[in-house]
């Protein structure tokens, strides 16, 4: 059998190694977890790998401003703001009440294309549910998302909230219509421990088993 298949590197210590060297280029990932799980972090150390290796990259926030993701990431030493001065990276908050229904996704295709971005976040699609106000079109959006990110040649980190439980995310749709599911946990409560799991990778072997997280002064390493 001959796979060639193309990897970008996450930029988690610990996490290429579970997924065959990274994931597969041009691939949409969905991370998801409950609040404090680290999914903001896993997003910004994501771009800042793209960042170091001279790709152009795109943060879209949902609920934090732009200046919070910047000093977030500045605490683990990502100096997001340099990128944004040289034009590499777009930083842009998304407010979802602000423009007319459908016209969010125009705007994020062709600045995807004027800015030829190689790796994307969109931190956190959840904010879809608070838009619109049928689940209907909530994943209608979520799909045309999906799409844009499939059409545009970008690899794509997304971010959605999980509902505590067994579910992994909160409308159920959104884990069949990306490539690669990766789940963000606090093992218990009381006890520091995070976990990691990937519960799905296309076109990868990897386990599924919980890997134990850190936070650490560098970023998120994966034990
Ligand atoms: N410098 C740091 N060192 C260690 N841990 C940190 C540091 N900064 C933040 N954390 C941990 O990371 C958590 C926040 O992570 P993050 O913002 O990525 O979570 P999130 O999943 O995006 O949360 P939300 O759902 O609220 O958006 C904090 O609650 C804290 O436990
Ligand atoms: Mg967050």
């Amino acid at each position: 059998m001959s796979r060639n298949i193309e990897r970008i590197s996450t930029g988690i210590p610990g996490l290429d190694e579970l997924i065959e060297g990274g994931f597969v280029k041009d691939n949409a990932i969905l991370v998801t977890g409950s609040a404090g799980t680290g999914k903001t972090i896993f997003s910004s150390q994501f771009i800042w790998e793209g960042l170091r290796n001279g790709e152009n990259c795109m943060f879209i926030t949902f609920e934090e401003r732009p200046e919070k993701i910047k000093q977030e990431a500045m605490d683990f030493g990502w100096d997001l703001g340099k990128y944004e001065e040289k034009g590499q990276l777009i930083l842009r908050q998304k407010d979802p009440f602000d423009t007319a229904e459908g016209d969010e996704l125009f705007w994020f295709r062709s600045e995807l294309e004027k800015h030829d971005v190689d790796r994307l976040v969109m931190d956190s699609t959840s904010i879809l549910s608070l838009y619109y106000d049928d689940q209907y079109k909530v994943r209608e959006n979520l799909f045309k998302i999906v799409k844009t990110i499939e059409e545009a040649d970008v690899t794509a980190v997304l971010t959605t909230e999980s509902p505590q439980g067994e579910e992994l995310t909160r409308f159920g749709v959104e884990e069949y219509l990306v490539d690669g599911v990766i789940q963000l946990g606090i093992l218990s409560l009381g006890e520091s421990a995070r976990s990691l799991a990937v519960r799905k990778m296309r076109r990868t072997n990897h386990g599924t088993k919980s890997h134990e997280m850190s936070i650490t002064e560098n970023g998120i390493v994966i034990e």
